[in-house]
């Protein structure tokens, strides 16, 4: 483990079927270089929910312990994939008066989203992600980037997902019990996609599927932008299960 974290970036997938830990350095352009991983089969979790922190924990770590044995790096920090039927989404959209109309600032567009995020969430709700998916000025839809160009009315199309608070401090709760820090949730299908998806896929218009052992997620993509995204609690084991009720094994 002599090793250093520099540029190194880790990803815990933590599955209903199977936890999956995965440690990659940066390459060129976008390029990701992968020097381990370490899979377990899951335990204390359902439906992609942490039900028992006492067993995720103890998953999460060998799952950890074994990637940080196929690496030769010391992982004290990653990212966390998040799904679980609790997870929901919304599109909402935010305006901002733009301060000086020669030129939209990245205040402008911060106070934009800001606005776009004032959604009435029920208390045991938490946002998970807020993204951007396009741009308005003065009526002028289509924008991508606004920063800079000149108008006076600056609107903002997001994308939010929201997920149940409580699903989600279980979830840190858990990695963060085997002595690792989170550097930010990240939703299952949002890191699927950005796996195997193109931007030109995304251009034309593109609905990915992650089928899992109990859970499906899903997002949809059009001009570019993330439009809907979702998490079915159907997945394979439904298809197991009913193939040994109807073979009776
Ligand atoms: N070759 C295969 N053909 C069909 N089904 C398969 C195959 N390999 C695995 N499966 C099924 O895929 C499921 C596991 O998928 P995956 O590892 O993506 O789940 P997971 O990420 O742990 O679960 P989830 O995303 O629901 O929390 C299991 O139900 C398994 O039976
Ligand atoms: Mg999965």
């Amino acid at each position: 483990m002599a090793r250093t974290m520099a540029r190194t970036i880790v990803g815990i997938d933590v599955g209903t079927s199977k936890i999956c830990t995965i440690v990659g350095q940066a390459g060129d352009g976008r390029r990701l270089n992968i020097l381990g991983v370490g899979t377990v089969p899951s335990r204390g979790i359902d439906k992609g929910v942490v039900v028992n922190i006492d067993d995720a924990a103890s998953a999460i770590e060998t799952s950890i312990e074994k990637a940080e044995r196929a690496s030769g790096f010391r992982i004290n920090h990653a990212f966390v994939g998040i799904a679980g039927r609790h997870i929901s989404s919304l599109n909402s959209r935010g305006v901002a008066a733009v301060q000086n109309p020669d030129g939209i600032s990245r205040q402008d567009v911060a106070r934009a989203i800001e606005a776009a995020q004032a959604v009435a969430l029920p208390t045991q709700r938490e946002i998970i992600h807020i993204i951007p998916r396009a741009y308005v000025i003065d009526g002028n839809e289509g924008i991508r980037d606004p920063i800079g160009m000149s108008g006076l009315r600056l609107e903002v199309e997001t994308h939010i997902i929201t997920g149940e608070a409580m699903a989600i401090q279980n979830l840190i709760r858990s990695v963060e019990r085997v002595g690792v820090q989170i550097d930010d949730l990240v939703l299952q299908p949002l890191a699927a996609a950005e796996a195997v998806l193109s931007d030109e896929d995304k251009e034309q218009g593109v609905m990915l599927i992650d089928i899992g052992g109990a859970t499906t997620d899903l997002a949809i993509f059009a001009h570019g932008g993330v439009w809907h995204t979702g998490v079915i609690p159907v997945g394979g084991q439904h298809f197991t299960n009913d193939i040994v009720y109807v073979l009776h094994t």
